[in-house]
């Protein structure tokens, strides 16, 4: 990589490393603590991949703004992995939340009259008319996968390689030559042998789409409109349109999953394109970052569950707490106060900023990375163009940077010494992507501190 060293990298990571663990006594403490309690010293897995050795314990968080034990306040371009992007404790969403939780109640397994407003707010955003409220966007594919082989009659699920979904063990896998593999690393053993229950084929590859698809054994096509879990990967022009279309011809349900490529505008990434998928999910944040995923059917596969028997659909569908009343109101506050058009417009024009600020530092300094833009979320690579598809990006990346996938995960030296070097100047970073979301309270003084921390890091790569 142009005037990058590995023996430089390694350098600066030891001395960033060494910094961290010295600034964070309370929460290397409080980690050791919670190692005798929780799995990696953790309550959930993904806490445990930030660079340093720990993570950083959370006292407080605040619009894009995080305060952790030890006093230091960062500037959070993760927000939670894309869960916090209406922003930490955005006083609309706790309104409601709260509002709903102490004068209303919060699980009763029956519904509320927000109801009513959610439904028809869904359907004029996403186009589609019929809707299922659950906990995750992972339950959210779950269940649909479900109901695509129901409704199909068919048994097999239809993804893009290297992609991510959630918890969902149809996805689970990456496809290497003709061989699905599971992600061994990353997700541990999945019993069932992927091939039983999946195929895979490359983004923007209309052809080899329509090659599985014609064995009419597809039941469902999950995937994003626009890659966003190996770098971000743009549809080609027509792209979209011709999955549409050959889905629909060879009797596959389309499922376009946003909850990622939300962060595009108001009607996520799809919404004002000329086409709508059979399926739709989105999760994350649409609850204000109170836990919700909204998952979406034709009027066919609506008319079809409907049809069902309320114990049809009982089984396999859904769980005690998915449609709860605070997840309702989150998801209306987050509608119809965070996620508007005027938000938007604001985090785009300031994630383009940091575009430019980002794109400006890679070609002064002839580096051979790329960045790309959705809406508010930006994201740089280590390779010189943005990759085609999920298995370039994957094994390109890995051979450019002498990654060993199953080793290390994705996470290289590299990687590493950004997201420390930001966290040690006040930034954090989604860990494993070099990502950063744009919420509705970031500034324009938030994108110029992380764009001149980057430059100062690459000034002290190349030098
Ligand atoms: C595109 C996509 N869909 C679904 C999910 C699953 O979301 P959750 O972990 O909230 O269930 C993710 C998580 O990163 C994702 O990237």
């Amino acid at each position: 990589m142009a005037g990058i060293t590995l023996g430089r990298v390694k350098e600066l990571l030891g001395r960033e490393e060494e910094r961290y663990s010295n600034e964070h006594p309370k929460s290397k403490a409080l980690f050791e603590e919670a190692g005798k309690n929780f799995v990696n010293g953790v309550p959930m897995s993904w806490m445990r991949i930030w660079s340093g050795g720990f993570p950083l314990f959370v006292a407080e968080a605040e619009g894009v703004y995080i305060t952790d034990v030890d006093g230091q306040r960062y500037l959070d371009l993760c927000l939670g992995d894309t869960g916090g992007l209406c922003g930490h404790a955005n006083p609309d969403i706790v309104e409601a939340v709260y509002d709903q939780m102490q004068n209303r109640g919060t699980t009763t397994m029956l519904p509320t009259e927000d109801c009513i407003r959610v439904g028809r707010e869904l359907e004029k955003r996403f186009k589609l008319p019929c809707w299922q409220i659950v906990m995750s966007a992972s339950d959210a594919n779950r269940f649909a996968l479900k109901a695509a082989r129901e409704y199909t009659g068919r048994h097999l699920t239809l993804a893009m390689n290297a992609t991510y979904h959630g918890s969902v063990d149809e996805t689970l896998c990456f496809r290497f030559g003709d061989m699905l593999i599971h992600y061994p690393g990353m997700m541990g053993p999945i019993s069932r042998d992927p091939s039983e229950t999946t195929r895979m084929v490359e983004f923007n590859d209309l052809p080899a789409l329509e090659e599985v698809l014609a064995t009419e054994e597809i039941a469902c096509l999950i995937t994003e409109p626009a890659m966003t879990n190996v770098g971000i990967i743009k549809p080609e022009p027509g792209y979209l349109e011709g999955v549409r279309e050959l889905t629909e011809k060879y009797g596959t349900l389309l499922l376009i999953d946003e909850t990622h490529t939300m962060c595009a505008g108001p009607k996520g990434f799809i919404g004002d394109m000329d086409l709508i998928p059979d399926i739709f999910v989105a999760g994350k944040f649409i609850a204000g970052g109170y836990p919700g995923a909204i998952l979406g059917f034709s009027r066919e596969v609506s008319s079809w569950l409907s049809e069902r028997t309320p114990w049809q659909n009982f089984f396999g569908f859904g769980g005690t707490l998915s449609g709860n009343a605070v997840a309702i109101a989150g998801i209306l506050a987050a509608l119809e106060k965070v996620l508007t058009a005027e938000n938007f417009s604001r985090m785009t024009s300031l994630a383009e900023e940091m575009e430019h600020g980002i794109a400006r530092i890679i070609k002064n300094y002839s580096l051979d990375w790329y960045v790309a833009r959705i809406g508010c979320r930006v994201e740089f690579r280590f390779t010189p163009r943005p990759p085609k598809n999920g298995g370039e990006a994957l094994f390109t990346e890995a051979a450019y940077n002498e990654v060993d996938l199953i080793e290390e995960g994705l996470t290289g030296p590299l990687e590493a010494l950004i997201h420390i070097f930001c966290a040690n100047r006040g930034v954090l970073l989604t860990p494993i992507h070099e990502m950063a979301l744009v919420g509705p309270t970031t500034t324009a003084g938030d994108v110029h501190k992380y764009v001149s921390i980057l430059e100062d890091l690459v000034k002290e790569l190349t030098a």
